[in-house]
């Protein structure tokens, strides 16, 4: 994307034991970024994510390494991670997905960035997806939703990066304390979970087909989340005809944006 070119971030090589080399500057960042996260995070993200941290390892003191996350998801849930570059090919990253498998960026962001990146980095990716990922039952949406993806082919991609976006990324969830954030956008951003959890986001319930005609901007703030029930009614959504609804998504057309057009 763009923005790595503008920022200069390259994708890191690990050595043989499959580590990544982290610098003095990067373990700044992530100390700093997770003290300030877990701190905000109480009361604003659901409970299992919440203790998803606890139960993956995650400290302030020590940037973690892909391989010893991916030995314990394999232990919890069956699922795992793989260290890749920044982006990657949609198949690659649904195939990863249908082999509940969630791929992750390993750069740390800079000082400069600490606040949002647009493109995904370590932080994102662990901190933000990987604590529920100690779930069962979400890694069961992963999985499915790889699986349905690729039945789709290429066609259908961009919709079902919508419901990526509004799901897996910046993905709400009802309880009985009031609607709370799953997504890892809303985890790993503190601008974002500002937003989500605060008087002025719109908070709609799930709803497939008006999820798949909102569109979105990955530049800002999201003007509009999306609550769904439960990790098992979200995975069972996906039993719907998918290629007809995005078919009729495609017809009907996008909403109304709820945000000024990109500069
Ligand atoms: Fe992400």
């Amino acid at each position: 994307m763009l923005d790595l070119e503008k920022h200069e971030y390259t994708s890191l090589q690990s050595d043989a034991r499959g580590h990544y080399p982290y610098t003095d500057a990067d373990r700044s960042v992530w100390s700093e970024l997770f003290d300030q996260q877990v701190a905000s995070l109480k009361g604003k993200m659901v409970d299992s994510y919440l203790e998803g941290i606890g139960t993956l390892g995650l400290e302030a003191d020590q940037v973690p390494q892909v391989v010893d996350i991916d030995a314990r998801l394999r232990e919890l849930t069956g699922a795992g991670v793989e260290g890749v570059p920044a982006i990657i090919p949609p198949t690659r990253f649904f195939t990863l997905l249908s082999e509940r498998k969630f791929p992750v960026a390993t750069f740390l962001r800079r000082r400069e960035d600490i606040d949002y990146i647009e493109e995904p980095d370590l932080f994102h990716e662990v901190f933000g997806h990987c604590p529920l990922l100690t779930n069962s039952a979400y890694c069961d949406f992963i999985e499915a939703f790889g699986k349905r993806a690729l039945e789709l082919g290429k066609g259908y991609s961009w919709h079902m990066f919508r419901l990526f976006w509004f799901t897996i990324e910046f993905g709400m969830i009802h309880t009985k304390d009031g609607p709370r954030g799953f997504g890892a956008g809303i985890a790993s951003s503190p601008s974002e979970v500002e937003n989500a959890l605060g008087d002025k986001a719109k908070i709609r319930d799930f709803d497939l087909m008006e999820v798949l005609r909102t569109p979105y901007r990955i530049d800002i703030v999201q003007p509009v989340y999306f609550a769904i029930r439960s990790f098992e009614a979200l995975t069972q959504s996906l039993d719907q005809d998918l290629k007809a609804m995005i078919d009729a998504a495609k017809t009907a057309g996008d909403l109304p944006p709820l945000f000024d057009p990109a500069p």
